[in-house]
């Protein structure tokens, strides 16, 4: 059995993982806000198959919420969580307050254009710089070899490659596919806030998701026929409104008329006061 450390301070993260290196260990590393669920556990799983140590994160960061989000009435479980994280193998939990994080004087922020400026990026407009800036500032803590993030949340996907790419920061970064409950609603610690009625409601996403896969898959190239018929099945769900569904290059984030290239199609659904998001992406 390995016997995990769990620690706020970000000296202690730093000294442990020198003290890895030094040995000669890989450090994998998986940033999460916590309410740990079988998805962020396929990428604990992955981080530990593939290093030598593994850092989890949780850290509810209040940079990338807006002032009428979720932040307040995010779930939190440290218990829980930590034993999550010690039965899937991990080392060390970071989990910092707010404080140590950010100092009362902050005001250094990394921010992106192009990528951040589509889907999540239109309904959330300080989202992306909050998520950009704490996963920095994640990496210069941590300093892992392999970070791991998971294609649910695939513009933030898109983004964090990107941004590892323009800096340069010498960390590698693991897409790692979405894990869904059985009936095919994509985990997330925000179903929890559904009713049981908004439960069942809520299936309207992966279904429509699976429709639109399966017209890309039949040969349909049209963006607007496929945009059309996913909305029109969401549209029959009484208690779902549609914040955005849109197909982008899987690269540039920019919207495209025909699917001629790697694609997402992605959306963000309201199940009454719940925003949810799901996607598909296809390789050519
Ligand atoms: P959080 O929503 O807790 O998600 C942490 C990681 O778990 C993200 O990479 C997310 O894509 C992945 N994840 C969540 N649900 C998943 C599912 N059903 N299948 C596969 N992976 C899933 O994303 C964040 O936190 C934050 O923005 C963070 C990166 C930690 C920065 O604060």
């Amino acid at each position: 059995m390995n016997f995990m450390k769990i620690t706020g301070k970000i000296d202690e993260i730093r000294a442990q993982v020198k003290a890895w290196k030094k040995e000669g260990l890989s450090v994998g590393f998986v940033p999460t806000m916590g309410y740990l669920h079988e998805g962020h556990q396929s990428l604990i799983a992955r981080a530990v198959k593939e290093n030598d140590r593994v850092v989890v994160s949780i850290f509810v960061n209040p940079m990338q919420f807006g002032p009428t989000e979720d932040l307040a009435s995010y779930p939190r479980d440290l218990d829980r969580d930590s034993a999550l994280c010690e039965a899937t193998g991990a080392h060390m939990i970071f989990h910092p307050e707010p404080e140590e994080m950010y100092a009362p004087d902050f005001c250094s922020y990394v921010d992106m254009s192009v990528l951040t400026e589509e889907l999540c990026g239109l309904s959330r407009p300080v989202h992306f710089r909050g998520v950009c800036t704490v996963v920095t500032k994640l990496f210069n803590i941590a300093c892992p070899d392999r970070a791991y993030f998971g294609q649910k949340d695939a513009q933030q996907l898109a983004i964090i490659t990107r941004m590892v790419r323009d800096l340069n920061m010498d960390v590698e970064v693991i897409g790692c596919p979405i894990v869904r409950e059985d009936d095919g609603l994509a985990k997330s610690s925000r179903n929890t806030y559904l009713t049981p009625t908004e439960r069942k409601a809520a299936l309207v996403l992966s279904k429509a998701i699976n429709f639109g896969e399966s017209l890309v898959k039949d040969g349909e190239t049209d963006c607007k026929k496929i945009i059309a018929a996913m909305t029109e099945l969401i549209e029959s769900e009484p208690l779902a409104k549609i914040d955005y569904i849109k197909i982008v290059d899987a690269l540039s984030m920019e919207q495209i008329p025909t699917i001629d290239r790697p694609i997402l199609c992605a959306m963000a659904v309201y199940i009454g006061n719940t925003r949810l998001i799901d996607n598909f992406t296809t390789n050519l």
